[in-house]
């Protein structure tokens, strides 16, 4: 059976981005339409039924929290649980989910930040909402980490947490809203909805420096990006489908430069490629231009496998992205994830969950920040 991209239909689909995005978007898939009509191979030509599912290797990875060399566990845990607010403040999550689907409707890209956001912060430590916080009084900001580029929309979590706020003073953490703001914009984007515990607090300081260990980057090796999320208990099956974000949002150019210039990486789709190039003119682009390619060029605001069909087209737009096809360990839950959309929605929801769920910290060493950029004054 062909696989076969509908560009109309999502055209026509009520969850798309702002009118200059769609007149962005129209222009980049005019130029894709021609090369894909050349490269859209059916997923069955490219790799034979049985191949989709029989290859499954063993994950090497286990669902096990392990030590992690590089974090130090803070010492005070928190035990999250479903409905935690359901005294202190009973709209808590409501008030939450509203103000996703408002904000979405205002800035559709908002919803592609929030599951970005809950990423950066929950590697780094612990899902504590450190991501958060401005430099001041000695704190030196995450933002500023050049791991955290492009990272957009914090001032809107400000929006959320004023109107959780209003119903409920110094009740619901900047961690919560974090988590539960991804969530909800998952949903936004077409993805799965999840049952989703709260109850973690807010930390009183920055994680910064420990970024660099603990954030993988675009052209790490797969082996190591494993490791990394191994180390907060995702597996190689989770690993595979929490990249399916990429199937959301953009990349700019000097993460991409390194595929195109001086020579084009031979996994790369030529066509693909000189999409790319045209995009990114520059082999060493200006950090302040905002030059950028969509990762998914097809439904760029849909949260769905496209982005496996991509890989398997060699579309891959970050070399982490590809490696994901090229390593036999992934590559069997790319095809799997490729086929099968609500197979890729199940282990989304699967592993977005644990991720939601590293280190949250107690009121021991953590607080409910009444603003999310700063600490609480003593
Ligand atoms: C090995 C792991 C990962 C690496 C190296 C990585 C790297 C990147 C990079 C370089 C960008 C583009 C930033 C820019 O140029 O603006 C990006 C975008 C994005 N990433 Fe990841 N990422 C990883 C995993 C994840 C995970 C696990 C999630 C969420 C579950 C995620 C969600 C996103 C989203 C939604 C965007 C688009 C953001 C936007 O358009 O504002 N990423 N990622």
């Amino acid at each position: 059976m062909m696989e076969s991209v509908s560009i109309g239909k999502w055209l026509t689909d009520s969850r798309r981005p702002s009118l200059n995005e769609d007149l962005n978007i129209l222009a980049e898939t005019s130029f894709l339409a021609k090369s894909n009509e050349r490269q859209k191979l059916t997923l069955n030509q490219v790799y034979p039924d049985s191949e989709l599912v029989a290859e499954m290797d063993q994950p090497t990875n286990s669902t096990h929290r392990t030590a992690d060399p590089v974090s130090s566990e803070p010492s005070g845990m928190s035990e999250l649980q479903l409905n935690y607010y359901s005294k202190s403040c009973p709209n808590a999550e409501e008030i939450v989910k509203q103000q996703v689907i408002t904000l979405y409707h205002k800035h559709g890209n908002t919803a592609v930040s929030w599951i970005r956001t809950l990423f950066h912060d929950c590697m780094v430590k612990s899902c504590d909402a450190s991501i958060l916080l401005e430099s001041i009084n000695g704190i030196q900001s995450e933002k500023t980490s050049k791991k955290n580029m492009g990272m957009r929309n914090f001032k809107y979590i400000n929006t959320i947490k004023d109107a959780v706020e209003e119903a409920c003073p110094m009740t619901v953490s900047c961690a919560d809203i974090v988590a539960l703001s991804a969530r909800d914009g998952a949903v936004m984007l077409g993805g799965p909805h999840m049952e989703m515990k709260t109850g973690r607090k807010d930390s009183k300081e920055s994680h910064l420096a420990e970024i660099d260990a603990l954030l993988p980057n675009h052209n790490d090796s797969m082996t190591y990006v494993l490791s990394r999320f191994q180390s907060v208990g995702i597996d190689a099956e989770g690993t595979v489908a929490l990249l399916g974000a990429h199937s959301v949002g953009r990349v700019h150019c000097v993460n991409l430069v390194d595929r195109l210039y001086p020579d084009v990486d031979p996994t790369l789709d030529p066509d693909y490629a000189e999409y790319l190039k045209r995009r990114c003119p520059h082999p060493e682009p200006n950090p302040n231009d905002v030059e950028y390619s969509r990762t998914d060029l097809i439904t760029p605001m849909t949260l769905d496998n496209m982005y496996y069909k991509n890989l398997i087209n060699n579309r891959g737009l970050l070399s982490v992205d590809q490696q994901l096809l090229s390593n036999p360990i992934t590559s069997p839950y790319v095809k799997k994830m490729a086929a099968d959309n609500d197979y890729f929605h199940e282990q989304f929801s699967k592993a977005l969950l644990i991720l939601s769920e590293n280190n949250p910290i107690n009121e021991d060493v953590g607080e409910v920040r009444k603003d999310c950029r700063f600490v609480n004054s003593e």
